[in-house]
């Protein structure tokens, strides 16, 4: 194996692969259902990566360092036969972690074959324990109860869960608590993420960010939390552990304390464009190269090495208001998130 990094030293250790554009809610800060609406022109399936591609381009990734994969969407379970992919995955050499982000609604018919295939863990998306509020906001009109079937499905099944909830002021901030006090001492993770200027369509305003340190001290005024180390380096996510042991919970800065010096990241979008930041503008067409539309020689792996190599981005460290609205970004569900 060898290994690779980046103009600001960073190496490539992770790789998130968005397996559909396609999603079953209309979470207003993700897929706006008044642009993603019947007429959108999602990418036909003959565009997607096939399983085999994005095996081969994991490989590549795998001898270059990457040790975990994470497959979004969209809703990546409404990509069929997902553990087929899953298990292609966990058997590449290197590769010691393969995860799943979803909305859960399908975990039901699928968490026990994605264990099976070596599926490790889930991180669920659920914004609010109010049924009113979360129909609202996954915009399909779906309550909580089939979140919750599918978190309960995975937990039965073996895997590990991590609930993530974006907050945004005025909408759902007032859910932070009752979150927390549901998912205390259930043995889930739940890590509340500050809302991001992902894509042009979800209206993102940084006055509608409720940051970290306001999330840290409305946990700490109702339950008393303390901070834990990183279980890994460049997670994402700040840990802290409730005081009385009933269980850990996590923020997601991107906003208010950037991590891009730590990020390790490369994303591939459904049709296999690779992107070395969430906040890239464009990406490079690694499907071109594998369907044989170039005339380049060289391998996947040189290839991978070629971009990260050349990568500086560091979107969050330089965000602001400004600079956020003019500036063309490509959509979460596209990328994956
Ligand atoms: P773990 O492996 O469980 O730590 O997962 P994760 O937190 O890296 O992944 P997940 O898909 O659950 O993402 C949680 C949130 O973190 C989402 O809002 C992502 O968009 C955000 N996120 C993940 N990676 C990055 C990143 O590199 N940059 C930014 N700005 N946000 C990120
Ligand atoms: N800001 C922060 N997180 C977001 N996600 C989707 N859109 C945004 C946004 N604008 C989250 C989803 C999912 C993860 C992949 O990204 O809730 O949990
Ligand atoms: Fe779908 Fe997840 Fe986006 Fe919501 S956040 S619309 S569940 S991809
Ligand atoms: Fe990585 Fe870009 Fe996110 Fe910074 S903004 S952490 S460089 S993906």
């Amino acid at each position: 194996m060898s290994s690779v990094t980046d103009t600001l030293g960073r190496p490539l250790r992770d790789i998130r692969i968005s397996v559909t554009d396609q999603c079953n809610f209309r979470c207003s800060y993700c897929m706006p259902a008044e642009i993603f609406g019947p007429d959108y022109a999602f990418l036909p399936p003959e565009d997607y990566l096939t399983f085999a591609e994005i095996e081969r381009v994991v490989k590549a990734a795998a001898s270059l360092g990457v040790e975990k994969v994470r497959i979004t969407g969209g809703e990546p379970l409404l990509r069929k036969d997902l553990p087929t992919l899953v298990n292609k995955l966990t058997r590449i050499e290197g590769i010691k972690d393969v995860a799943l982000t979803t909305n859960a609604v399908f975990l039901p018919k699928h968490a026990r074959a994605l264990k099976e295939a070596g599926l490790k863990r889930v991180n669920v998306s659920l914004d609010a324990i109010d049924d009113e509020v979360f129909k609202k906001m996954n915009g399909r009109n779906v309550g909580i109860k089939p979140v919750l079937k599918g978190i309960e499905a995975a937990k039965e099944a073996g895997l590990d869960v991590k609930i993530n909830m974006v907050v945004q002021k005025h909408v759902n901030d007032h859910q932070v608590i009752p979150m927390a006090a549901f998912f205390k001492g259930k043995n889930v993770t739940l890590r509340f993420i500050e809302f991001m200027d992902v894509g042009s369509t979800n209206g993102w305003k940084l006055d509608s960010v409720i940051t970290k340190k306001e999330i840290i001290s409305l946990l700490q005024s109702h339950f008393g939390v303390r901070s834990l180390e990183p279980s890994y380096y460049g997670e994402v996510a700040s840990r802290y552990a409730f005081t009385d042991s009933s269980g850990e919970i996590g923020v997601i800065s991107s906003v208010s304390q950037s991590f891009c010096s730590s990020c390790t990241r490369a994303r591939v979008s459904v049709e296999g464009k690779l992107f070395t930041c969430l906040f890239a503008t464009k990406g490079h067409d690694l499907r071109a190269i594998m369907r044989g539309d170039t005339n380049q020689e060289h391998s996947m792996e040189d290839e991978l090495r070629r971009i990260w190599k050349k990568r500086s981005d560091r979107y969050s460290d330089e965000r602001t208001e400004e600079s956020s609205a003019n500036r063309p970004k490509i959509e979460m569900s596209y990328i994956g998130g």
